[in-house]
């Protein structure tokens, strides 16, 4: 079909699915065990309904807020998907073209098939990245990667905490990968049998604990957000441990089976924060499962930052290049702006939980 056929974020799914490399279809599109809690993520916003208020004055629309210090035209992020060259030859600079075009920030993995320094180098004007770290066991190199980023401009460092061991993603060990995808981590070992997850995933260290955040804290001056929270009491702990940001997520459904999704972990967690008087302390984002303007929406009622999605735009580029990231960037941007609309709010700061209905959201 041609992009302007493609009228919703599933349209690139199901297109995907259709015409991408069966390896790389497995690694993007799979999930932990029996992908119930890939199946959660989405499904959760479908328990949230809307309380829409009239007579506002929605005439003009402004979907653009602020993340971690960076003004951005809409909520949402590119969070970080690795092996980007499994799905377009060109891999993740699409990603950080598409994002520079429409005023967003992007995530860059430290798993990215293109290079850390080509996809800063692809950056343009004052445009914004993040650094997702896998830690490695070997702290020095761990260390170099974070002092490098910060030293190349990046503006947060989110360190994964959701992956101390990679899931078990059936699909993904089917359909083994043999396509190449990636150039980091060069002269560690691989076993490709296991699927393409496994065969990049040996460095990460399992013994990372609270313990040290500390040493990261004193490693760099980049904000320092943990992404891969689940639990309220985490939230509290992180506060206390002095970073400034935690995404709430479950990875996309790739780790742990039956985690929450992280729509849920936010409802449960802001008011908490605020009953401590500690929603202004450290800044909470959210990703999994994301794929309509109105789950944006919701997300920020309920008291979110930012939103991340991963998939739509990894089946996008594979499919239609940094032309259909685009377009899906677009589709929300239009899906928000209408539905704020329908729902009586102008801007970004006038979305509160009153909209919302989450009486059903914790029944499952
Ligand atoms: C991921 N995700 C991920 N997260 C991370 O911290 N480091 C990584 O290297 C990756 N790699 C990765 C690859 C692929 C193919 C996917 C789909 C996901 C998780 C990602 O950042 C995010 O949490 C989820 O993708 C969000 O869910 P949706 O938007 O894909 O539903």
């Amino acid at each position: 079909p041609l992009l302007s056929e493609c009228f919703n974020l599933h349209d690139f799914e199901a297109i995907a699915r259709r015409t991408m490399k069966k390896g790389a279809w497995g690694y993007y599109s799979s999930a932990a065990d029996d992908e119930i809690t890939l199946r959660e993520n989405h499904s959760a916003y479908h328990r949230i309904w809307f309380r829409p208020q009239i007579l506002v004055d929605v005439a003009n629309i402004n979907l653009s807020t602020t993340m971690l210090g960076t003004k951005v035209d809409a909520p949402f992020y590119v969070t970080a998907t690795a092996l980007g060259k499994l799905g377009h030859p060109e891999g993740e600079v699409l990603l950080t073209r598409a994002a520079r075009s429409h005023n967003v920030i992007q995530m860059i993995p430290t798993l990215a098939s293109c290079s850390f320094d080509e996809l800063v180098d692809a950056r343009q004007g004052d445009q914004v990245q993040w650094l997702q770290l896998y830690v490695n066991k070997d702290r020095d190199i761990t260390k170099r990667i974070v002092q490098n980023a910060e030293r190349r401009g990046c503006k947060g460092l989110f360190i994964t905490v959701d992956a101390p061991q990679l899931g078990r993603r059936e699909k993904d060990m089917r359909l083994k990968f043999t396509d190449s995808g990636s150039n980091v981590q060069k002269g560690t070992k691989t076993d490709n049998t296991q699927g393409a997850a496994r065969a990049i995933s040996s460095f990460i260290d399992p013994s990372l604990s609270w313990a040290d955040i500390p040493w990261f804290q004193s490693i760099t001056k980049m904000p320092i957000i943990l992404k891969g929270v689940q639990r309220v009491e985490d939230v509290l702990r992180a506060v206390e441990a002095g970073v400034q940001g935690v995404v709430l997520s479950n990875h996309g459904g790739r780790q742990l089976d039956f985690a929450r999704s992280g729509i849920e972990i936010l409802a449960e967690t802001m008011p908490v924060l605020r009953q401590h008087g500690l929603d202004k302390k450290i800044d909470v984002f959210v990703d999994g499962g994301v794929r309509r303007g109105t789950d944006i929406i919701k997300a920020m009622c309920l008291g979110a930052k930012g939103v991340g999605i991963g998939r739509p735009f990894l089946y996008a580029m594979s499919t239609y290049g940094q032309a259909g990231v685009e377009r899906v960037m677009q589709l929300l941007k239009d899906e928000m702006e209408m539905n704020m609309r329908l729902i009586g709010c102008a801007k970004i700061e006038d979305l509160h939980p009153g909209l919302l209905d989450t009486r059903g959201l914790f029944v499952h």
